[in-house]
């Protein structure tokens, strides 16, 4: 699994099905935002797979509502996506962090 974010270099390693990317995004460096440790309430989760997605849980519908069309670009909700086979092909875009 690679999660690219666009102010760090890739980042890359495997982790166990069952995973979720959020936990996966901590276990490997990658900084993802949440502030409901991820509950599914705050939706700053949110990341677009771009490859792999096969390897990943399919949305449920809680998920599918709070991502609206942008499901079918690859958002995902990261607290909510879990690996469910082996993952190595899965990459995972993270958004550019906001400025405060
Ligand atoms: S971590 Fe808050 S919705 Fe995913």
């Amino acid at each position: 699994m690679t999660f690219v974010d666009p102010e760090l270099s890739p980042l890359t390693g495997n982790v166990q099905p069952g995973t979720s990317l959020l936990n996966a995004a901590m276990q490997l460096g990658a900084l993802v935002r949440t502030t409901c440790g991820g509950f599914a309430r705050c939706h700053e989760c949110r990341v677009t797979v771009s490859a792999g997605a096969e390897a990943l849980s399919v949305p449920q519908p809680d998920e599918e509502q709070v991502l609206g069309a942008g499901i079918h670009q690859g958002a995902r909700l990261s607290c909510q996506a879990r690996v469910v086979r082996d993952g190595h092909d899965v990459v995972v875009l993270i958004p550019p962090r906001r400025a405060s």
